[in-house]
């Protein structure tokens, strides 16, 4: 076939922020876990930016503390005995003055808020008194729509006050970290649960009526098929409405990079963490667990995550705290990631952005597609309305690739991730992404064959 070159509107092709890496070559691997598109690295330094949109919004809230630091954890948090009450005060104060400051500059006041989103670190160390101011300069600044509200959990975080707390904030969605029921696979990570403690904490949240998900990590030091089975058949026994499994990713800052570069640690080998996720779709699914993302699996399909599909189909989102990402009116934006200088900038009444990237129409259309099929499922009318591509025609020849691959299937107007691709993660987006920067520079080399 013809290779197809578009053009795009503008004077110049935009810039593509960033193209996925060149497929040619590559077999299906569950490597490259994709966090934002365009990656954060290509957005520029910028002290603010004209956010004004009229859309619903979503809002996300990064608490930056945890009870410790697990080995295999690459999050920036700082633990609990580093920083003092006063400290974790002074973070209240400041999220709730950025949310101000925000809704102001940005005209944001009084708009819509369609989910809020608590994540960590670990919300839960933080008292219920301050969450609830920060949930009452919400209310002050925006307009609640019944939002969902996700809240993030470690289980041993969870008391009677922390229980209370969640219902007076509206809190229905529920996410524990988990990562194994197993307490051998579970000391080994520096975490102080047990087995029986996540147990009976998420009996207690269930209690709630809240939706309750847990996260499982695969490829834990010390993981054996055994311990794995046992973490998925306990998910399932608990009656969770919904089962995250993470794949385990390794950075730098991770305590198990420095024992793994000295020789102290080795993990799960690729092939053994790629047969625990296959074991664990599998026995999700004939427990009545469908996915609703390609690594969060509810039941009867139902209980989707709003929020973070939400983000990933590029609704407006706005993240406060440090580090905090998101993308409103077509610009992505980043707060500044060290937390004494968000306090700073916060405090002297200044919105602490870091980096923001206005979006190409050819970062829109990659965003739609690498970012979409996290979802699973992307429809085809709806992306030619949006964009004006067919992708299926566009992407002929990487789609039947792919579907040799038994990854993806062209069907009823949708392309969706088989079983197979939903193991392999992101490797099908990352493959159709690198097509259509092929479709954009119009590149005619041969795919591999
Ligand atoms: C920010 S944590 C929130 C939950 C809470 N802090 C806890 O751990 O109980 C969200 C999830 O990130 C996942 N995670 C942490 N480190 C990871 C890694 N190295 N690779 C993949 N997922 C990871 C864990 O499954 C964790 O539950
Ligand atoms: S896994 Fe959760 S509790 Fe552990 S360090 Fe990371 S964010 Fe904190």
């Amino acid at each position: 076939m013809e290779p197809l070159k578009i053009s795009l509107v503008g004077d110049a092709p935009p810039p593509l922020a960033e193209a996925p890496a060149d497929y040619r070559g590559e077999t299906p691997n569950r490597n490259g876990f994709v966090v934002a598109w365009p990656p954060q690295r290509y957005w520029k330094s910028a002290s603010e930016t004209d956010l004004t949109s009229e859309k619903p919004l979503h809002l996300y809230f990064h608490i930056p503390y945890c009870l410790q630091r697990c080995r295999y954890c690459f999050y920036k948090i700082e633990i609990l005995s580093d920083s003092s009450h006063a400290q974790r005060e002074r973070y209240v104060s400041a999220l709730c003055r950025e949310i101000e400051l925000v809704a102001d500059a940005h005209r944001l006041r009084g708009r819509a808020v369609r989910s809020i989103y608590f994540g960590g670190g670990t919300p839960s160390v933080i008292p219920p008194e301050q969450l609830a101011r920060i949930k009452r300069t919400i209310e002050q600044c925006f307009r609640l729509e019944d939002p969902e509200f996700v809240f993030e959990i470690e289980p041993i975080t969870l008391n009677n006050r922390m229980i209370d707390g969640l219902t007076n904030l509206g809190v229905n969605r529920i996410s524990f970290g988990i990562q194994s029921f197993d307490d051998r696979v579970v000391a080994l990570t520096g975490r102080h649960d047990t087995d029986e403690k996540n147990s009976r904490a998420i009996e207690r949240a269930l209690q709630t009526g809240a939706v309750v998900n847990v996260d499982l990590l695969a490829g834990l030091e010390g993981e054996t098929m055994d311990s794995w089975q046992h973490s998925i058949n306990r998910a399932i026994a608990l009656g969770v409405h919904a089962v995250t499994v993470y794949k385990m990713e390794l950075y730098s800052n991770a305590h198990y990079m420095s024992e793994i570069r000295q020789g102290k640690l080795s993990l799960p080998s690729e092939d053994e963490e790629l047969a625990f996720a296959r074991w664990g779709l599998d026995r999700l699914r004939d427990n009545g667990y469908a996915p609703s993302t390609y690594f969060t699996f509810t039941r009867e399909g139902k209980y989707p995550q709003h929020h973070i599909i939400s983000r990933w189909r590029g609704e407006d989102l706005y993240g406060f705290g440090a580090s905090a990402f998101g993308t409103v009116a077509g610009h992505a934006r980043q707060n500044v990631s060290e937390i004494d200088v968000y306090l700073e900038r916060v405090e002297s009444g200044r919105i602490p952005t870091q980096r923001v990237l206005e979006l190409s129409s050819a970062d829109h259309m990659m965003r739609d597609l690498v970012m979409g099929l996290k979802t699973t499922v992307i429809d085809l009318d709806e992306y030619r309305r949006r964009h004006g591509l067919r992708l299926d025609h566009a992407l002929a020849d990487e789609i039947a690739h792919l579907s040799r691959e038994g990854l993806v299937a062209v069907e009823d107007g949708r392309l969706r991730l088989t079983d197979e691709g939903i193991v392999y993660g992101d490797y099908s987006g990352r493959y159709l992404g690198a097509g259509l920067r092929r479709v954009f520079t119009g590149d005619t080399k041969p795919l591999r064959a």
